[in-house]
C-alpha cells in the first residue's frame, strides 16, 4: 500500500513538474518550433528597447591595451543585439553571452561577427588574387576552413565575402575583391557564400555570410575612399547589381550598406536598394548591418543633421543594424515613440536579426565549445588548400626565352624587400593571420632548390625610401649569380581600407634597384606582390620574366618556388585589367565600344592596357579549335551549346581556363565589346585535348539587363567568343 502511495504522489510529482515545467518554457525555447514561430513569440515578448538593442553592434576586445581597457563583460548591456569580436579566444565571447543569456530579461544570444575577408587564421591569398585561380570550388573550400576556424574561436558571423566590382587599382579596397567583371564577382561571391554557410548554419563550423558593400563602393572617384560615385542607373544594373543578386539567391543571409554617396543618395540611406531591390523585388529575409560608422557619416556627406536624423533616414531606408554609429541605441525607441519610424518597420528590423540568430543555432548552442588552438587552426588540410590557392592564383606574366623555368643553372640571387619579408605577404584584413605563420619567398626556394642550387641573398632596398646604398651588395650578388630573382612589390598596408593611392607605380627606388641590377647582365626575374593591379611598362623592360604573385597568404613561398623550378606549371590569369600607365584608368575589359576606332586614342602613350583582363602565360601551349555550335538560328526556350576543344601542344601538363565571352553588336542600349558568361578550367595533359562546353541560357547570358533591373533579349545577331574565336548565333 505504501508503496502504491509512494508512485501515485511521485507520478502527482512528475506531472506537476511536466506541467511547470511547459508553462515555464516560452515557444521561441522551444527549437521543436519552427523558427518563424519561434521569431514571432520571442517579439511579441519584447519591450520597445529590448527591440532598439538587438539593432545594435558594439566591439569586444577591440582595446587590450591592460591599461586602458574597459571591462566589457560589466560594460556592455547583456541586450545588446551584436559585438563585433576581435579575440581569437573564445573565452571572453562566452563570458559576456554567459551575460546575455542569464542577466537578460529574455536570454536573446548576441550575435558575434568579424571580417574574416580571405581565411582566418590559416590566412589565404587576397580575393583579387583568388579570382585569378578561376577555381570557385577551391575557394569555396577556403571559405569552408575560414567558416570553421572563426567558428570554433567565437565568431558567428563573417563581413565576407566582399563583391564590390572595381576597376580603379588606385582604391585600395580592390584587393578585396574579385575584380573588374560582375560576372567573376557573382561566381566567386556564391562560392564563398556556400563556403561560410553551407547548408546548416546551426552547424558548429559555419558562420553566417555578409554581402558587401552595398553597392557600388567600387565606383568610388579617383579611387580614392569613401568618397561620392557616379552610377547610373544603367550602371548600378548591368555592372554592380549582378554580383548581390546572385550572393542573395545564394542565401547568403547578411548584407553590409556602403559609405559611398549614390548619386546623392549614400548607400547607406538609400531606399531604393535596400528596400524596394533587396526586401521587395529580391525578397531578403535577413538583414542589413550598416558599414562602420556610416549610419552618423550621414552627417558630413549633407544628408542628416544629426544623429538622430542619420538614424531615422537610415533605418528607414532599410539598415536594420547600427553597426558602431551610437544612432540607433540612442535614438531609434524616441523615433518610435515620435512616430518618425514605424512600430511595423522596427518589428520586422527585429524580426530579421532573430532569424539569423535562430538559423545559426545560437539559442540552443550560445556558447562557443572549448578547443585547443591546434585543433582550430592551420590544419593540414586547411594548409594544402591554401598552398593550392596561392598556386592557382599566380599569374606569369612575361617569360620571354624561357627564362623561367630556372633550369641549368648552380647560383641564384635572391633581391629585393619582398624576398624575406612574412607579414606583407598577408596583404590586409589578414584577421588572426600571425607573420610567423607565412612561408616567405626566399624560405619556399630554400626549400625547392636546397642541395641543387646555391642562393645568394641581398635585401638592395626597402619598399620605398631613397636609400641606395644596398645596391652595391645586390649588384656583387647578381654578377656572381647565374640568374637574379628579384621580389618587389607592395607592403601590405598600402592596399585595403583606407589606403588609395594616385599611381600604381612601385616606388622608385624599387624600379632603380632593377635597373641597377640589369647592369649584371644576368636574366632578371621578378616577383611582384602587391593587393592590385601594378604599372609595369618600365620594370616589363628591364626583366626577362615576371610573376604576379599577389599577396599569397601563409603559404606562397613553396608554390612560388615550384612555379621557379618548373615542378610546377602556373595557370592563373588576371581577374583585373594592368594597365600600361594609371592615366589610363578606368580601363577594363567589357568597356562599351567607342564611337570612332580608328581616332580618339591618346596622343602620348598606347590605348590599350600593357596585359588585358584573363591574360596569364602557361610553360606549355595550348591549341584552341573553332567554335562548335549546337545551332547556329535560335528562339526564345532553345538550348544552344557551344563547344571548343583545346590541345596540349607542348611539352608539360598544364592547366587551362577557357573564359565564354558574349557580344551583342546591335542592341536598343549599346553593349560592352565582350562580356564574360561562364569559364571552365581543366588540367590537360601534354599532347592530350579536352572538350570545353557552354550551355547557353539565351535570356540570362545573351540578354540584357536595362536601368530598371529588367532582362531583356532581342532578336539579332549575337556572338560567342574564347580567345581569338568567334562565332555568330542568329536570335529570332
Ligand atoms: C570597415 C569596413 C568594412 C568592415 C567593417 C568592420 O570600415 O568598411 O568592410 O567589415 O568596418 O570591420
Amino acid at each position: 500500500m505504501k508503496k502504491k502511495i509512494t508512485l501515485i504522489c511521485l507520478s502527482i510529482f512528475l506531472c506537476t513538474a511536466t506541467f511547470a515545467q511547459k508553462k515555464e518554457t516560452p515557444l521561441y525555447k522551444d527549437a521543436k518550433q519552427p523558427i518563424e514561430k519561434r521569431v514571432d513569440d520571442l517579439l511579441s515578448r519584447m519591450t520597445l528597447e529590448e527591440k532598439v538593442m538587438q539593432l545594435n553592434q558594439f566591439t569586444l576586445g577591440r582595446n587590450d591595451n591592460a591599461n586602458n581597457m574597459a571591462d566589457p563583460v560589466n560594460d556592455i548591456p547583456a541586450e545588446i543585439g551584436s559585438l563585433i569580436y576581435f579575440s581569437s579566444n573564445p573565452d571572453l565571447r562566452n563570458q559576456v553571452q554567459k551575460k546575455a543569456m542569464e542577466k537578460s530579461r529574455l536570454g536573446i544570444p548576441v550575435l558575434f561577427g568579424y571580417d574574416v575577408i580571405h581565411g582566418y587564421r590559416t590566412v589565404y591569398p587576397i580575393s583579387l588574387a583568388q579570382a585569378c585561380s578561376w577555381n570557385p570550388e577551391l575557394v569555396k573550400q577556403a571559405c569552408a576552413v575560414a567558416a570553421q576556424e572563426a567558428r570554433m574561436s567565437g565568431v558567428d558571423w563573417t563581413f565576407s565575402p566582399m563583391i564590390d566590382v572595381a576597376r580603379d587599382g588606385r582604391w585600395g579596397r580592390v584587393s578585396e575583391g574579385y575584380g573588374e567583371d560582375p560576372y567573376t564577382n557573382a561566381v566567386f561571391g556564391v562560392a564563398s557564400v556556400q563556403g561560410y554557410q553551407g547548408d546548416d548554419l546551426s552547424d558548429g563550423k559555419k558562420v553566417a555570410a555578409c554581402l558587401k558593400h552595398y553597392i557600388g563602393y567600387g565606383a568610388s572617384e579617383a579611387g580614392r575612399d569613401y568618397v561620392y560615385t557616379e552610377i547610373s542607373r544603367q550602371t548600378l544594373w548591368d555592372t554592380y547589381m549582378p554580383p548581390y543578386e546572385a550572393g542573395v539567391k545564394a542565401g547568403a543571409v547578411t548584407l553590409m550598406s556602403s559609405f559611398n554617396d549614390i548619386n546623392g543618395t549614400p548607400g547607406t540611406a538609400n531606399h531604393y536598394i535596400l528596400t524596394e531591390i533587396l526586401k521587395e523585388r529580391w525578397q531578403h529575409d535577413g538583414f542589413v548591418v550598416s558599414d562602420w560608422g556610416a549610419i552618423q557619416q550621414l552627417r558630413s556627406q549633407g544628408v542628416a543633421k544629426d544623429k538622430k536624423e542619420a538614424a531615422m533616414k537610415a533605418f528607414n531606408a532599410g539598415v536594420e543594424m547600427d553597426m558602431m554609429n551610437q544612432c540607433y541605441d540612442n535614438h531609434l525607441a524616441e523615433l518610435v515613440k515620435e512616430g518618425k519610424v514605424s512600430e511595423e518597420l522596427l518589428n520586422d528590423a527585429v524580426k530579421r536579426v532573430l532569424r539569423v540568430k535562430f538559423r545559426l543555432g545560437l539559442f540552443e548552442t550560445p556558447y562557443t565549445p572549448a578547443s585547443k588552438e591546434k585543433e582550430r587552426f592551420l590544419l593540414p588540410q586547411s594548409l594544402k588548400i591554401a598552398e593550392q590557392l596561392a598556386e592557382e592564383s599566380v599569374v606569369m606574366l612575361k617569360n620571354n626565352n624561357n627564362a623561367l623555368p630556372l633550369t641549368g643553372v648552380s647560383k641564384v640571387a635572391v633581391v629585393g624587400p619582398m624576398a624575406k619579408s612574412n607579414w606583407h605577404l598577408l596583404g590586409s584584413w589578414r584577421a588572426q593571420g600571425k607573420a610567423e605563420d607565412a612561408v616567405t619567398v626566399f624560405a619556399g626556394l630554400e626549400n625547392e632548390f636546397k642541395n641543387k642550387i646555391q642562393l645568394l641573398y641581398a635585401q638592395g632596398c626597402d619598399f620605398d625610401g631613397e636609400d641606395k646604398s644596398g645596391f652595391d651588395e645586390a649588384l656583387t650578388a647578381a654578377k656572381s649569380a647565374d640568374a637574379v630573382i628579384v621580389c618587389l612589390g607592395e607592403k601590405a598596408q598600402w592596399s585595403g581600407e583606407n589606403a588609395s593611392r594616385s599611381t600604381l607605380s612601385l616606388p622608385q627606388i624599387q624600379e632603380d634597384l632593377v635597373t641597377e641590377l640589369k647592369k649584371a647582365g644576368k636574366p632578371v626575374i621578378l616577383l611582384l606582390s602587391s593587393g592590385r593591379p601594378l604599372e609595369l611598362t618600365r620594370l616589363e623592360k628591364l626583366s626577362n620574366a615576371m610573376l604576379q604573385i599577389w599577396q599569397p597568404g601563409i603559404a606562397g613561398g613553396n608554390p612560388i618556388a615550384g612555379i621557379l623550378s618548373g615542378r610546377i606549371n602556373p595557370s592563373g590569369k588576371l581577374s583585373i585589367t594592368f594597365p600600361y600607365a594609371t592615366g589610363q584608368i578606368p580601363i577594363y575589359y567589357n568597356h562599351r565600344q567607342s564611337a570612332r576606332t580608328h581616332q580618339g586614342k591618346y596622343q602620348d602613350i598606347p590605348s590599350t592596357p600593357l596585359y588585358e583582363f584573363g591574360y596569364g602565360l602557361s610553360y606549355t601551349t595550348f591549341e584552341y579549335s573553332d567554335i562548335k555550335l549546337s545551332a547556329h538560328k535560335v528562339k526564345r526556350g532553345d538550348k544552344l551549346i557551344a563547344e571548343v576543344t583545346v590541345k596540349n601542344t607542348g611539352n608539360m601538363d598544364g592547366a587551362e581556363v577557357v573564359h565564354w565571352f558574349v557580344r551583342d553588336p546591335v542592341s536598343t542600349i549599346s553593349r560592352p565589346v565582350k562580356e564574360l558568361k561562364h569559364f571552365e578550367k581543366q588540367m590537360i595533359k601534354k599532347g592530350e585535348t579536352k572538350t570545353f562546353s557552354f550551355e547557353v541560357d539565351l535570356i540570362q547570358d545573351f540578354g540584357f539587363i536595362d536601368g530598371e533591373g529588367k532582362r531583356f533579349l532581342e532578336s539579332g545577331e549575337y556572338y560567342v567568343l574564347v580567345k581569338d574565336k568567334k562565332v555568330m548565333v542568329e536570335v529570332e
